[in-house]
C-alpha cells in the first residue's frame, strides 16, 4: 500500500512537461526550478512527462542547468502523451520511482489531461501536486489564458496575414483549419484578431447556409477575400468537409489552408515567457504553503489557485461574448 501520509517538509521537487508541448513551457520550467533553488528546494526534471515517470528517467536540475532556455520554443524535458499513466499499474511504478528518488512534491506543466492525471498521483500515491497549465488549447479555466496560447495565436494571425495578401490579390475565399481539439480558442482569437468572416467553433452552432449567405453578402460589399477560421476536430472532414458544404452551387473561387503543428512551435511571446515565469514561482509558492491538487493561474493579472477538478469541469470566460463581437464586426 502506499505511504500517504504528506512529508512534514518539502525538500525535494520533481517537474514535469506533459501532453502537447507550447511555447513558454520551458519559462516555466526555469522558473520552477530558481523558485526550488531559492527555497532550499533540490528538484529533479522528468523526461516526456508521465511517461519518463514510469520508466524512471529522472534527474537532478539546478539553477545553472536552466539557463538559456527562457526563449526556446517546444519543452527541454521532453513530453509525451502516456496511456499508461491512465492506468493504477502505470501510476503505481510511476510513484514508486518518485519515492526511490526522494521526492516529496511534483509540478505538473501542461493541458487538461495532464492536471487529471496530477489529480491521481496525489489522490492515489500522496504526493503534494501542483499543476501549471501549459497547452496552446486555452482549454482549462483558472486562468485568463494558458501558457503557449499567446504564441500560437500570434503564430496564426501571422500566418492568416500572408493567406490574406494572397486571398485579396484573387478574389478569394480561404478556409484555414486552426489547431484546437475541442476548443475554439485559437480559432475565435485568431479570427477577431486576423479580420475573419466567420469562426467555425465546437462550442457554437452554425448552418453552412448562414455562412455562404455571409461569404456572398461580403464580397457583393466589394471585399476582396474572405476568410473563414475552422476550429480543428469540430466538423466531419475538418475544412476540406466544410469548404465543399459551404460552397455547394456557388461558382466561389476558394482554397483551403490547414496550418497545423506549426502552431506549436516557435519562441515564446513576451506574454507567454512572463506567464511562465510568474506561474513557475506561483507553483513553488503554493506548495510552500501547502497547497495540493490545485493548479496555478492568472486572472486579471492576480495569480490564483483553482482545485484541479474544476480546471477542467467548469469556465467561467467569456467565450461566448467574444463570438458575439466577432460577428459583429465582420463586414
Ligand atoms: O493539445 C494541443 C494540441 O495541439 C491540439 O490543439 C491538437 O488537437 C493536438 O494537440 C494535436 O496533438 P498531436 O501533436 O498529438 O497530434
Amino acid at each position: 500500500m502506499p505511504d500517504l501520509k504528506r512529508p512534514a517538509a518539502l525538500n525535494r521537487l520533481a517537474v514535469l512537461t506533459s501532453g502537447g508541448d507550447s511555447p513558454g513551457m520551458n519559462a516555466a520550467l526555469r522558473a520552477v526550478v530558481r523558485a526550488a533553488d531559492a527555497a532550499q528546494m533540490s528538484c529533479v526534471g522528468i523526461a516526456d512527462g508521465y511517461k519518463g515517470m514510469i520508466d524512471g528517467r529522472l534527474k537532478p536540475l539546478d539553477a545553472r542547468d536552466v539557463s538559456g532556455i527562457l526563449q526556446l520554443g517546444g519543452t527541454v524535458l521532453g513530453t509525451a502523451r502516456s496511456t499508461r499513466f491512465r492506468t493504477p499499474e502505470g501510476r503505481e511504478i510511476a510513484a514508486k520511482n518518485l519515492r526511490n528518488a526522494g521526492v516529496d512534491a511534483v509540478v505538473v506543466i501542461g493541458g487538461d489531461g495532464s492536471m487529471q492525471g496530477a489529480k491521481l498521483l496525489s489522490e492515489e500515491h500522496g504526493f503534494a501536486v501542483v499543476g501549471i497549465p501549459g497547452t496552446i488549447d486555452n482549454d482549462l479555466s483558472g486562468t485568463d489564458f494558458t501558457l503557449g496560447f499567446d504564441t500560437a495565436v500570434n503564430t496564426a494571425v501571422d500566418a492568416m496575414d500572408k493567406i490574406r495578401d494572397t486571398a485579396a490579390s484573387h478574389n478569394r475565399l480561404f478556409f484555414i483549419e486552426v489547431m484546437g481539439r475541442h476548443a475554439g480558442w485559437i480559432a475565435l482569437y485568431s479570427g477577431l484578431a486576423g479580420g475573419a468572416t466567420a469562426v467555425l467553433v465546437p462550442e457554437s452552432s452554425w448552418e453552412e447556409d448562414s455562412i455562404r449567405a455571409k461569404v456572398l453578402e461580403s464580397f457583393a460589399l466589394g471585399k476582396r477575400f474572405c476568410i473563414v477560421v475552422v476550429a480543428e476536430g469540430g466538423e466531419e472532414g475538418g475544412a476540406f468537409g466544410v469548404a465543399r458544404r459551404v460552397t455547394h452551387e456557388t461558382d466561389l473561387d476558394y482554397r483551403v489552408s490547414t496550418l497545423g503543428h506549426m502552431q506549436r512551435g516557435g519562441a515564446p511571446t513576451m506574454r507567454d515567457r512572463v506567464l511562465g515565469a510568474r506561474l513557475g514561482d506561483a507553483a513553488v509558492a503554493a506548495l510552500l504553503d501547502g497547497e495540493d491538487q490545485i493548479m496555478v493561474g492568472e486572472r486579471r493579472l492576480e495569480i490564483v489557485r483553482t482545485p484541479f477538478e474544476e480546471t477542467w469541469t467548469t469556465d467561467d470566460r467569456d467565450f461566448a461574448g467574444l463570438l458575439g463581437l466577432m460577428d459583429r464586426l465582420a463586414r
